[in-house]
C-alpha cells in the first residue's frame, strides 16, 4: 500500500509541478492552538510552496462566525481552491455554494464539511481510529466502570471516534463485562473542559473508574490532571490520539496507556498536492467515499497507527514526528530504548 501510495505522490509531483507556479490556494483553519494543527499548517504550506502555489493561511481561533467571514473573504481575494478545516462542519458547509459559484473547489482537511456539494474530503479513517482506542483499551481490561470522554461535539470526527468505539465496546456492554458509569463530551477539545469532567466523574463513582475512553490527547491530558489530583494517574487505563509531545511524554512515563498517530506529513502532503489537482481540474482517484448527509463525498482516507510505549520508538521517533530526547526527557536515560 505504501509503495502505492509512493507512486501516486511522484505520479502527482509530475503532473502537477509544471502547472502550480500561478496557483492560490486559501486555507482556512478552526484554530492554531492545538499543536497538531501547527504541523499540519506548516507541512501543507511547505508542500505546496515547494510546487510553486502560494497559500493564504487563516485562523479563527474557534469561532464559527470568524472562520465564515475568512472564508468569504479568501474567495473575495480569488483563490483558486479552497481547503477548509471546520471548527464546525455544518456551519462551514453554507460556504460551498459560494465557493462553487466563484468556480472554486472545495477540500475538507481532516473534518469533514456536512450537508453540501462538497468536492473533496481528506483525512485518516476515523472510524477506525475509535475501533483502535477502544481495541487496545479492552486488551488492557475487559471488564470493569468505563468512563466515555467524547470530543467536541461541533467536529464530525468526535461522533465518527465515537462510532468506532462502540463498534468494540457495545459487545462487552451488552454481555454486562463493562459498565459504562459516564459520557460526557468535550466543547473544543479543551483540556480544562475533560479535566472538569472527569473530576465530577470521579466524584460521581466514588473514584471508582477503571477506564477512560477519551478521544484525543488534549482531552486525555486534561483527564490525566484530574486523575492525578486523586492519585489515580498511571492506575487508570486511558486513550488518546495525535501523538501530541506531551502525550507521547505520558505514555513513555506510564500516566497516558496509548495514541493514535496519524502521520500529519501524509496528510499535508497528500492534501497539499489534492488542493493543486484540484485547482488545476486534474482527476484524482478517491480511495473511498464518505457521506455528509447530502452527497457521498469523494475521500481519501489514511491509516491510524496504534502507539504506546512499546512501539513509540518505531513509530513516533523513527518517523521523525517527535525526538528521542525531548519524549524520553523525564525518563532515566538507562531506560530509553536502544
Ligand atoms: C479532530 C482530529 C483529531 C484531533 C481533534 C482535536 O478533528 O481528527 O485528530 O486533532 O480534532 O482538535
Amino acid at each position: 500500500m505504501k509503495k502505492l501510495v509512493l507512486i501516486f505522490i511522484i505520479c502527482l509531483m509530475v503532473s502537477v509541478f509544471m502547472f502550480a507556479e500561478e496557483i492560490l490556494i486559501g486555507f482556512s483553519m478552526d484554530n492554531l492552538r492545538l499543536e497538531r494543527w501547527q504541523h499540519d499548517r506548516d507541512i501543507f504550506v511547505e508542500t505546496a510552496e515547494r510546487l510553486g502555489a502560494k497559500v493564504l493561511v487563516q485562523s479563527a481561533n474557534g469561532d464559527d462566525a470568524v472562520q465564515l467571514s475568512q472564508a468569504e473573504n479568501l474567495i473575495a481575494q480569488g483563490v483558486d481552491v479552497l481547503v477548509i478545516l471546520p471548527h464546525n462542519g455544518k456551519v462551514m458547509g453554507s460556504i460551498v455554494e459560494e465557493a462553487h459559484a466563484n468556480g472554486i473547489p472545495v477540500i475538507a482537511y481532516d473534518r469533514l464539511l456536512m450537508d453540501c456539494d462538497l468536492d473533496w474530503y481528506i483525512s485518516f479513517d476515523n472510524v477506525r481510529v475509535g475501533e483502535l482506542q477502544a481495541e487496545y483499551l479492552i486488551s488492557k481490561k475487559d471488564s470493569g466502570r468505563f468512563f466515555l470522554l467524547g470530543g467536541s461535539p461541533t467536529d464530525n470526527n468526535a461522533f465518527l471516534f465515537r462510532e468506532g468505539q462502540m463498534n468494540i465496546l457495545q459487545p462487552y456492554i451488552d454481555s454486562g463485562a463493562v459498565e459504562v458509569v459516564g459520557d460526557q463530551w468535550a466543547k473544543d477539545w479543551l483540556p480544562q473542559e475533560a479535566m472538569n469532567i472527569v473530576e465530577n466523574a470521579l466524584t460521581a463513582n466514588n473514584n471508582e473508574i477503571d477506564v477512560i475512553v477519551a478521544s484525543n490527547d488534549s482531552t486525555s491530558g486534561g483527564a490525566i490532571e484530574a486523575l492525578a489530583d486523586q492519585g489515580l494517574a498511571g492506575k487508570v487505563f486511558i486513550s488518546g490520539q495525535d501523538a501530541d509531545l506531551a502525550a507521547c511524554q505520558r505514555i513513555v512515563e506510564g500516566t497516558q496507556s496509548m495514541t493514535i498517530y496519524k502521520p500529519i506529513k501524509d496528510l499535508a502532503t497528500q492534501a497539499a498536492f489534492l488542493a493543486i489537482a484540484s485547482a488545476k481540474g486534474i482527476f484524482m482517484r478517491p480511495n473511498g467515499y464518505v457521506d455528509n448527509d447530502l452527497i457521498d463525498v469523494p475521500s481519501i482516507l489514511l491509516t491510524p497507527i496504534q502507539v504506546d510505549a512499546v512501539n513509540m520508538y518505531e513509530t513516533v521517533i523513527m518517523d521523525g514526528f517527535h525526538g528521542l530526547e525531548e519524549v524520553y526527557k523525564n525518563v532515566p536515560k538507562e531506560q530509553w530504548p536502544e
